[in-house]
This record gives structure tokens, C-alpha cells and sequence, in this order.
């Protein structure tokens, strides 16, 4: 279901549904005041079945952060930590400053779609004493031939992603959650990330990635019948357990560089056979718009592949994977242009599922085996984290496992 959507009720999707700003302007019309301010007055549930954070919207800004746990720390410094995070997250998503010491820098603003997203690394479980109680699914990811990562910007005890449709915002609620991390946890890695503003586009859209391609538009939907199974551990835990698991989701983050330099060698149409589909609207290159489904037989006069067998829409498409599906859900990154004049950009690739054997796992090893992307990316950061279901009432994130 949608039930772990914003208040606005929209959900991330592929075309036509994923306004990243339809929850502020509720229609395609141009913005006015009205429409400006209610960017700022969308507020996402900090309650739920789920986290926020995962059928959201894409907001305009995204940070992330992972922390170890202090020397000393255990579990119930982690139990005390999270019941600290979980209330200022609380707090945030509604608008309010937190606590005596609130730096201000949100003052004045709404809570314009703030997310604050928790989940635990594998690494955690062995500090808190909770190893018998880690799922299987935390098992490490394993090796792809195209790797390049940096272990000191992968994996973490704790993981927080950030989203909010204003850069301040997000910003206060990064350096609130640090606060709070007081003396039991340390910033092991950071990542800023940011996606379209709203009402940025005359009409809601998929978005964009810093390739300039139309990215989103397979991604499963809440509508299908199938979206919860997909993405969500069952309610009782089930085969994918374990219980206190209930409603949560797997987190696969990967920090991947866009080669953009060679990239934007390619002409249009060699960049649009790399991934099968037209940059203009996204639209498969067998013909139709964003949404027809890719004919993946189609030959053309030359007796060759419309979409050429190495298309990245072709091999990570769910049919050619045994049905291995993943809500993808990215925030683009620029950090600046290095010493050789290359920009140190691309995407913070975040994809939820219930199970990453069955998601991101198999579709990965596939894409190592012969992407067309491939020569343009570099993976060089890696992390999975175990998102557990939104608090009820009165509940902290995490409670269920930390009590
Ligand atoms: C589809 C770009 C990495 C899995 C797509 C599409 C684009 C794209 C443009 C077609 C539109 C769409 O359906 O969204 C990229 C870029 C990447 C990247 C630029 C790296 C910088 C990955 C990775 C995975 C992945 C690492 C998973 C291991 C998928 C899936 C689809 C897809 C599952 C949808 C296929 C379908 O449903 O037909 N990607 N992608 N992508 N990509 Fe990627």
C-alpha cells in the first residue's frame, strides 16, 4: 500500500507519477505564492507503518551520514541513542526546532517534506551484543569485477538518510542528528546529495540524472499488487524475517562517479543505445512514450537489436532477472571538480527491497558481467543497512529490536 507516503499522499514512481513537486503545487500549474509556500508546509509522517524516506518523494536535497558506535558504546547506549534520534526526527518532520540548544538554522521554515531514515549495518549487531538477532539478509554483499570502493566511505554501525525540499532544512536536521549523537556514536562517512526543486519542471516528471536520462520509469509502483512483497519485510517478519524487521526494507547505497567527460564524448544516439531509451522523454527506443514497455525482440532493417543486448534497461530490466526487483530511489552528487579537471559526480544510488538476494544482489552482478553503462561509471562506495519498520505511537525507530 501507500500507507508510508507523505501527507500529500504522492508517492515515488516512474512516469506521470512521481511528481517530486506535485505534492507542492497539487496540480501542473505554474507556481504561485500559494504553491511556493506549500513546499514549505509539506510534512512527511514520522509514524507508520514504514519509514518516511522510502515511498517519499524525491526531495530537492538528501544527506547522508553513517556512524559507528563510540568505544564503550553498547546496547543500551544505542537503545538511548536511537530514542534521542527517533524524537528529533519527530520533532523536525513536523516543522519544530529540537531541544534547548536548536541552532535556528530551520527557523522560519516549514518542515517542506523533511525525511529522517534509520537503519543498522552489519557492524552493529557484534557491538550491541546482537549478532543472534541479525538478519541473514546483512550478510555481506559480495564482490562485483568493476568495484572500486573505499572502505573508509562504505558500510557503518548506523546509517541516517536525510531528505527535505530545503537545503536548510535539510542542513539542520544533519547537524541535529550529529548533536544528538552526543558521546555514544562518530560520523564515519557524510554525502550530500540533492535531486530537482520543485516546481523546477512546467509539469511533474521522473527525474533526471547528471547523465541528462530520464531515470525512475521502471520502478515498481505502490499501485502494483506486488510493490509491498517487493519492498517490504511482511508484517510477521516472514520468510525474510527477522520479526523485529516487520514493514522495514533493505538499504543498498552505492556512491557511483558519472565519468562525464567521456560521457559527453558520446553522441546522442551511442548514449541512448547504452541504456535503450531516448533522452529526450525516456521512451523505450522500440517507439511508444515513457511508459510503453520496452520490446526487447525487435530487430531493425540492419537485422541487429533495436536495444542492443549490452542496454542497461535490457539486462537490469526485472524479466531478464528471475522478477529481481528494487525501488530506486538516488540522489545526484557534485562535489566539486578535481585537480585533473573532472567532476567528482554521479549518483548516491539508493534501492530498497525486501530482500537484497533478490533485488539489488543479482541484477548487479549481472549488469558487472556486461553493461553498456559500465565504461562510464565507477562504483566507489558501498553500503547495506536494515531499515526496520516506522515507529507506532509512542514507539522509538529500532525499539523492537533494542528492548
Ligand atoms: C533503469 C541509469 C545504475 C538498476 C535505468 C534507466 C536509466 C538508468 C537511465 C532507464 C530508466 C528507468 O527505468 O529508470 C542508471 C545510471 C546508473 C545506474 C546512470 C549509475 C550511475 C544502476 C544500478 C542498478 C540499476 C547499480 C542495480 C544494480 C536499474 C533497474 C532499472 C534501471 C532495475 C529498471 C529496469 C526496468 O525496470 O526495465 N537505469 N542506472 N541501475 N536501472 Fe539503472
Amino acid at each position: 500500500t501507500a500507507g508510508a507516503t507523505g501527507a500529500a499522499g504522492l508517492v515515488l514512481g516512474g512516469a506521470g507519477g512521481a511528481g517530486v513537486y506535485a505534492a507542492a503545487t497539487g496540480s501542473g500549474a505554474s507556481p504561485d505564492a500559494k504553491a511556493l509556500a506549500s513546499v514549505g508546509s509539506t510534512a512527511a509522517p514520522f509514524h507508520g507503518e514504514h519509514q518516511a524516506g522510502i515511498t517519499t518523494p524525491l526531495q530537492a536535497r538528501g544527506h547522508l551520514v553513517a556512524f559507528d558506535l563510540a568505544p564503550g558504546a553498547g546496547r543500551k547506549e544505542a537503545a538511548a541513542l536511537l530514542r534521542r534520534w527517533s524524537a528529533a526526527a519527530r520533532t523536525m518532520m513536523a516543522g519544530e526546532p529540537f531541544g534547548d540548544t536548536d541552532s535556528g538554522v530551520a527557523l522560519d521554515a516549514g518542515p517542506s517534506s523533511l525525511t529522517v531514515t534509520f537503519g543498522f549495518g552489519r557492524t552493529f549487531f557484534a557491538r550491541t551484543g546482537l549478532n543472534s538477532r541479525r538478519p541473514a539478509a546483512l550478510d555481506p554483499l559480495p564482490d562485483f569485477s568493476s568495484d572500486h570502493l573505499d572502505a573508509r566511505r562504505s558500510n557503518g554501525d548506523l546509517w541516517v538518510q536525510i531528505g527535505a525540499d530545503d537545503a536548510l532544512v535539510a542542513f539542520h536536521a544533519l547537524r541535529t542528528i550529529q548533536r544528538e549523537a552526543g558521546d555514544a556514536a562518530r560520523v564515519r562517512w557524510q554525502m550530500n546529495g540533492f535531486n530537482r526543486s520543485p516546481g523546477a519542471t512546467a509539469q511533474p516528471m521522473t527525474a533526471r540524472n547528471l547523465m541528462g536520462q530520464i531515470d525512475g520509469t521502471g520502478n515498481p509502483k505502490p499501485s502494483d499488487a506486488d510493490f509491498d512483497q517487493r519492498i517490504f519485510v511482511p508484517a510477521d517478519g516472514g520468510a525474510e524475517g527477522p520479526e523485529w524487521m516487520a514493514g522495514g526494507s533493505y538499504a543498498v547505497v552505492r556512491r557511483i562517479r558519472m565519468l562525464l567527460d567521456d560521457w559527453e564524448k558520446l553522441a546522442r544516439g551511442e548514449q541512448e543505445k547504452v541504456i535503450g531509451r531516448k533522452k529526450s522523454d525516456g521512451a523505450p527506443l522500440t517507439g511508444g512514450s515513457e511508459t510503453t514497455e520496452l520490446d526487447l525482440d525487435k530487430t531493425g532493417p540492419d537485422g541487429k537489436l533495436v536495444i542492443p543486448s549490452n542496454a542497461h534497461a535490457r539486462i537490469s530490466a526485472p524479466e531478464q532477472n528471475g522478477g529481481a526487483a528494487m525501488l530506486r530511489r538516488p540522489f545526484s552528487y557534485h562535489d566539486g571538480i578535481g585537480a585533473d579537471g573532472t567532476p567528482d559526480a554521479g549518483l548516491l544510488f539508493i534501492c530498497w527491497q525486501a530482500d537484497p538476494l533478490r533485488g539489488f544482489v543479482p541484477v548487479q552482478r549481472k549488469l558487472d558481467r556486461g553493461d553498456a553503462l559500465s565504461p562510464f561509471i565507477r562504483h566507489e562506495a558501498s553500503g547495506l543497512f536494515a531499515v526496520p519498520g516506522g515507529a507506532r505511537d509512542g514507539e522509538y525507530v529500532g525499539q523492537r529490536l533494542l528492548e
